[in-house]
């Protein structure tokens, strides 16, 4: 069973991927996976997703890590770990969703954006989390300041984060990797640009 430890310590970078179809989430996957990307967050914001994840997950070789993101309700859960999710990532938190996933005994990252919601994931038993939205809700700044208050809690930021601000927040103690879109950009016919995905992609080891 994959744990949240190595979910986040599979990479300093998490691609986050909102894949429009099965077709493009293989190729996707498998173009990330020949760069080295190790670890795969497909988010549940297409129809096609829970299939995306199944297939990808069957396609890549062992040590791919597939999880599934944009949980938002106990049933999304257990869709996704049934549809073969390793971990789950959800841009926020609800008693339901909590006891869910912890119940499942499935390793999960559920979001939050203040102290107050971190000290109450951690109270039910979350020690890492999802930081979201990152760029607006305080930036590197704010988890600076976290890591004083709550020394035991680690934090995977995500949302807005750019291959330029991603080493502000690998930096501090508290953040093992980052998530982000930005590793598969669109072109303006809506394709994903696989020349710049392969680059950036590349690049992260060096991050
Ligand atoms: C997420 O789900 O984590 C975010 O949508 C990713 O944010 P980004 O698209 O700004 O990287």
């Amino acid at each position: 069973m994959t744990t949240v430890e190595q979910v986040l310590g599979a990479s300093s970078v998490m691609p986050v991927l909102a894949f429009k179809g099965v077709d493009e989430a293989l190729e996707i996957s498998r173009l990330l996976y020949d760069c080295g990307v190790r670890v795969f967050e497909i988010t549940l914001r297409h129809e096609t997703a829970l299939d995306s994840i199944r297939q990808v997950k069957a396609a890549l070789p062992d040590d791919a890590i597939v999880g599934a993101g944009t949980i938002l309700s106990p049933d999304l859960a257990k869709s996704a770990r049934n549809a073969g999710a390793a971990f789950g990532v959800s841009p926020g938190l609800t008693k339901e969703l909590g006891s869910a996933v912890r119940a499942m005994g499935w390793a999960f990252l559920p979001g939050v954006s203040t102290i107050s919601e971190a000290m109450a994931a951690a109270d039910m038993g979350f020690e890492a989390l999802k930081f979201f939205p990152a760029s607006v809700s305080g930036g590197p700044g704010f988890l600076k300041a976290a890591g004083s208050v709550l020394p035991g809690i680690q934090f995977c930021p995500t949302g807005g984060i750019t291959a330029e601000t991603a080493q502000d927040y690998l930096k501090l103690g508290n953040v093992p990797t980052v998530g982000g879109s930005w590793i598969t950009p669109r072109k303006a016919d809506g394709l994903i640009d696989l020349g710049a995905t392969r680059e950036r992609a590349r690049a992260i080891k060096s991050l």
